[in-house]
């Protein structure tokens, strides 16, 4: 694969923002926003909730917010999207109450949100839940001391949304630092609102009363770029990404040039891997930011599955990741899974046949997979895919690789002979 790309808004910030610009009446308006359907998705949550959002003009949302929200999200919309339990953190906050259907979204495992909820009730919030709903009440949100377990994303987010309008001050410990929620507070303290620690697993959040509207470009996507450039080094490639920070890629960068790929550039001159003669195995170990991204773990199995010698997997954010294993071994790759490593030795030749998009990272994995198969590789359920990379079949193409988005049924007897 050879060629330049620009690379989108990121997902993971975008659909945030979206939840953060209900925090203020009036017009919010975010730009490079990723034409994908998650987005679509966030979409109509907010305008379920009474936000005017006008999309007509491609990459950017228009938000005409109202002075008073809904307060409560429909199965259909939540379940589509579980990333929109983060507009209960923004609904509490400022509305004081908040019923939402429980969230659907990547099929990973075990995804809970009893931290978010946990910290939602320091703060003061009446929480109840049952299976298939969370309600959430308070009269004003008070700032608490809250120490996460875990450093969650989606937990830090949740909570930072509500403490910006809480009274007084709330300190999240070992909180999430990845570069996206730096992005959130940047949105966030354009509108006004006062957050010490950007960066660092100490968020220090003073309330204020009211936020103003803002304007606000998202952050290039790092998974996304991360998906191309393992592209680029799977495939013998020479590829170069621009408008995203390569610094938010570091150790995937490293793990790269461990492989043997050469990695040069920076965000302004954009970030440009070469691959090198021959991938080389190396271990890779998921764990929240700065540590390996868990969203690029399949298509690095995909990238490993070719590179000589024997390397390590180990999953340590979500159980269900794996999940695409069964269909890289239906492909030919030789991966062993002691709990949560999976083994994998290389190289092995890969030859296509119909496989099984079961979540968004594995769908992207398996369509690169087929970019180094032998003949031709179907990937079923790509709407897992379209969930988050725009028209990834003709990005794919533009740098060279021979890839098709095909609206035909696929032939489901060839699935079901996947072992
Ligand atoms: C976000 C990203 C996802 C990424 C993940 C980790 C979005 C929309 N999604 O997901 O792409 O893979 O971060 O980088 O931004 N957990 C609990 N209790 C909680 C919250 C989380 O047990 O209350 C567990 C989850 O089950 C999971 C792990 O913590 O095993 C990580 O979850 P979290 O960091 O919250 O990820 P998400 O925000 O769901």
């Amino acid at each position: 694969m050879r060629g330049s790309l620009p690379i989108n808004g990121a997902k993971n910030s975008a659909l945030k923002l979206v939840a953060a610009a209900l925090l203020a009446e009036g017009r919010t308006t975010i730009t490079n926003v990723p034409d994908i359907a998650d987005m679509h998705a966030m979409a109509d949550v907010a305008r379920h909730l009474g936000v005017n959002v006008d999309a007509s003009v491609p990459g950017t949302f228009v938000l005409d917010v109202p002075g008073e929200l809904h307060t409560a999200t429909p199965p259909e919309l939540v379940q589509r999207l579980r990333a929109s339990i983060v507009v209960l953190g923004p609904l509490v906050g400022r509305q004081r109450r908040a019923r939402l259907a429980m969230p659907g979204g990547c099929n990973l495992g075990s995804r809970n949100i009893d931290l978010h909820l946990a910290g939602l009730a320091r703060m003061g919030a009446e929480v109840t839940y049952g299976p298939d709903y969370v309600e959430a009440t308070c009269e004003r949100l008070s700032g608490a001391n809250i120490e996460l377990p875990f450093a969650s994303v989606g937990a830090t987010e949740n909570l930072l949304l509500a403490a910006v309008l809480a009274q007084g001050r709330t300190r999240i410990s070992n909180a999430a630092r990845e570069p996206e929620i730096g992005d959130l507070v940047a949105f966030l303290q354009s509108m006004g609102a006062r957050i010490q620690g950007t960066g660092t697993s100490e968020l220090v959040i003073d309330g204020v009363d009211q936020l103003s509207p803002t304007h606000h470009a998202v952050l290039g996507d790092r998974i996304e770029a991360g998906t191309f450039v393992v592209a680029a080094a799977l495939t013998g490639g020479d590829v170069t990404l621009t408008g995203v920070d390569p610094e938010h890629l570091r150790l995937a960068l490293e793990k790269l040039r461990d492989a043997g790929a050469s990695v040069s550039g920076d965000a302004t001159t954009g970030l440009r891997v070469r691959a090198g003669d021959e991938l080389r195995a190396l271990d890779v170990v998921t764990l929240p930011y700065p540590g390996f991204p868990t969203d690029l773990q399949p298509q690095f199995l995909v990238l490993l599955s070719q590179a000589r010698g024997t390397s390590m997997v180990t999953e340590n954010v979500f159980d269900g990741r794996f999940s695409i294993l069964g269909e890289l071994s239906a492909l030919g790759a030789e991966i062993d899974l002691e709990g949560h490593h999976a083994v994998v030795r290389g190289p092995r030749p890969l030859s296509g046949r119909t496989v099984t998009a079961s979540d968004l990272r594995a769908g992207a994995a398996l369509v690169l997979a087929g970019l180094v198969a032998e003949g031709e590789t179907r990937v079923a359920e790509p709407h897992h895919i379209d969930r988050g990379y725009a028209d990834f079949a003709g990005r794919l193409r533009a740098l060279g690789g021979d890839v098709e988005r095909a609206d035909v049924p696929v032939d489901l007897e060839d699935v079901a002979a996947a072992p």
